[in-house]
């Protein structure tokens, strides 16, 4: 308790008047992760979190997750922070606190399965680089995907904390998958496995009050370890879920520092911590202290990211979690693909196709990665397939998904969806019930000779295994063979202000900026522009980049090399046909491994149409990054064999020959982003 509090609340702090509760409820703070990864696209640097550390290593949380989740790929991939420096950073300021974060089961910090050497190698650096509590979950719950990293977790003498994926089919908990009964197995399975708690994560905010009342009962009936229960604000929900879930005896609660709070982040502490005092469930917490960090929050560190937060709605209530149960994220990413394809007015068929195509894919919670793969589904079906035909371009993705290798799905897949998916497949055209690990081969000892050199010690290596693409730019860049881009920089308050001092000059007329109409103009992750609203005038100013989702690329295992065949360059432009008046960009040689991001070639890469007269043409179906040619030029191929891999939405479409013949032109090389349209390849 500091002496400020005690001078200021001494009614709500003195110890006489505030005894120990019985049984304090202990809380995780999220605020270093999943606060910043909810509410600021998780660009939290740990420069930022440095100067509340210590006075939150005070607070007494249970724990504080400081990592894991998106945090990891946004490091390396946006801000060119070495992950793994973070926790050793944050433990020198942080000594009593344990710290937790979060593992996405066999798919480790990622978005696919990794080979067992991976997941292990992974989960036995993480604790040696200080972490303390493995919050560990599966997408579709199937516990199979732990037995690699659980044992580990314990070997090394650190918590296991087994996850369970809250999920429903109707508005309330039960129907006939997601039941009380099924949560109940759930537990004692993740007992059964050495589970030191469980932690009911409702990633969408769509658990109800009483329904956590009954679920947290139920669990604390039937298991015996610490229950901690994870539920996001979004739907508006989570505070009263959190007092029912209170009242029904959960040991553990997540939340966030108010600056870090509600939207599509979590419930604040503060409200909590007021609300038990006096209780049994008092948390102890000096609220001086607590105010003293969000002040720091609020004045020095919440300004240089404001800008990320989404402005675009007042309400902090996300009503569409309430009507579809499409968490957050998930709703902008379709929102974007579909500007992307001129196709927002189609949202409500998205709405609509979204749990029939969930159904079919075997009715999976949705979360990273499968929020991904059922969104990107759904939107493919409503905007490529006829009348008489469903599914007409599926995604490797959900290809993998019907062939198990993201594990057991709740209820079976639909039978002819998963025959139509499975065709021509190349793991093989019946699906497998093993562990999905089981059919994968180790990873490290190639990634190991691909990255000889550039990676110094195993944890590069396991960055680079894990992110092939970003991670080899990324350890470039730290090896000081590369530059470090102007947008990757931290801004600071310095930045912040000089904004502000243009919103003055603005208001009193003496600025002289593009003004652009009143019209907003379009954001890219690549402008690092501030767009500054006066009243109805916009100024662009030129600072930071705007906004916008953690992109998480598909980063396939490196082979993503263009197809080029030595001393015969792939024709970027035009094809067969003789090259456009020089347009320098179009000249250069495809990019090896372009950053997996949304990198747009320096000049806008003309449709090389020409080309397309003289065969038939491979054309985009909509704008993306090409992954691979599966094929070179003078192969030959027959109808509806695979030309090109172009991913989009963070999902990967094989783009198929249109006829048989012979290619003649591949426009792109890997890596290159195309629009829609584009002739990606041609066929002679
Ligand atoms: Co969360």
């Amino acid at each position: 308790m500091s002496e400020h509090g005690r001078i200021n609340m001494c009614e709500i702090n003195c110890e006489k008047e505030r005894p120990k509760a019985k049984k304090p409820l202990l809380i995780e703070d999220l605020s270093l992760r999943d606060g910043h990864q909810s509410l600021f696209a998780t660009r939290g640097r740990t420069e930022d979190m440095i100067p509340v550390a210590e006075r939150m290593d005070e607070v007494g949380f249970w724990a504080m997750e400081v990592w894991g989740g998106a945090t990891f790929d946004t490091m390396h991939r946006f801000l060119n922070e070495d992950p793994w420096e973070r926790i050793r950073t944050l433990k020198r300021y942080v000594k009593k606190t344990p710290f937790s974060m979060l593992l996405r089961g066999q798919n480790l910090v990622g978005y696919r399965n990794y080979a067992d050497d991976v997941a292990k190698a992974f989960v036995n650096r993480a604790a040696d680089n200080g972490m303390d509590v493995f919050r560990t979950f599966d997408a579709l719950n199937d516990y199979r995907n732990f037995e690699a990293v659980a044992p580990v977790i314990k070997s090394c003498g650190k918590h296991f904390q087994g996850c369970i994926c809250y999920s429903l089919t109707e508005p309330r908990m039960g129907g006939t998958v997601y039941t009380l009964e099924y949560y109940v197995n759930k537990a004692k399975e993740l007992v059964d496995m050495g589970a030191d708690s469980i932690c009911v994560k409702d990633m969408a905010g769509l658990m109800a009050p009483y329904d956590a009342y009954a679920l947290i009962k139920a669990l604390k009936e039937n298991v015996d370890v610490p229950i901690n229960l994870h539920s996001h604000f979004t739907s508006g929900m989570a505070p009263m879920t959190h007092l029912k879930a209170v009242e029904a005896g959960v040991d553990i609660l997540d939340t966030c520092l108010t600056p870090y709070a509600y939207r599509t982040s979590h419930p604040a502490l503060e409200p909590m911590v007021m609300s038990l005092i006096g209780t049994d469930r008092d948390t102890g917490f000096d609220i001086e202290t607590l105010a003293s960090i969000n002040e720091t929050l609020e004045k020095e560190i919440l300004p240089k990211y404001r800008h990320l937060l989404d402005d675009t709605k007042v309400s902090v209530i996300d009503i569409n979690v309430l009507l579809h149960q499409t968490p957050g994220g998930m709703l902008s990413n379709l929102v974007n693909q579909l500007r992307d394809m001129d196709a927002l007015d189609r949202i409500g068929e998205v709405y609509k196709e979204l749990p029939r195509v969930r159904k079919e894919l075997g009715q999976i919670p949705l979360v990273t990665p499968t929020s991904q793969i059922v969104g990107t589904q759904t939107v493919n079906n409503v905007l490529f397939d006829t009348p008489d035909e469903r599914y007409k371009m599926i995604t490797a993705q959900v290809k993998d998904l019907c062939y198990g290798l993201y594990g057991k799905t709740a209820v079976p897949i639909d039978a002819e969806v998963q025959k139509k998916a499975l065709k021509g497949y190349d793991r093989g055209e019946e699906p497998i019930s093993c562990r999905p690990a089981e059919v994968l081969k180790p990873e490290l000892e190639a990634a190991k000779a691909e990255i000889k050199g550039l990676a110094v010690d195993e944890d590069d290596l396991i960055l680079y295994t894990l992110f092939p693409v970003t991670g080899k730019k990324f350890l470039q860049r730290k090896y000081g063979k590369e530059a470090v881009p102007e947008s990757m920089k931290s801004i600071t308050l310095d930045d912040v202000e000089r904004q502000a001092d243009i919103i003055k000059k603005a208001k009193a007329g003496e600025l002289v900026e593009s003004k652009l109409n009143g019209e907003s103009p379009e954001k890219t992750e690549c402008l690092r522009t501030f767009n500054v609203f006066v009243d109805d005038e916009c100024f662009e100013v030129g600072v930071d980049e705007v906004g916008g989702a953690p992109v998480i690329a598909y980063a396939q295992p490196a082979q993503a090399a263009p197809p080029a065949a030595p001393g015969q360059p792939v024709p970027l432009q035009g094809g067969t046909v003789p090259p456009p008046p020089p347009a320098p960009a179009a000249s250069a040689p495809a990019p090896k491994a372009a950053p997996a991001t949304a990198a747009k070639p320096a000049a806008p890469a003309a449709k090389p149409a020409a080309a397309a007269a003289t065969g038939a043409p491979v054309t985009a179906p909509m704008p993306g990054m090409i992954i691979k040619y599966e094929k070179n030029v003078g192969d030959a191929v027959k109808k509806g064999d695979t030309v090109v891999v172009l991913e989009a939405m963070k999902m990967e479409n094989a783009l198929p020959a249109p006829a048989d013949g012979e290619i003649t032109a591949l426009n792109f090389g890997s890596g290159d982003s195309v629009s829609k349209g584009d002739v990606l390849a041609v066929i002679g």
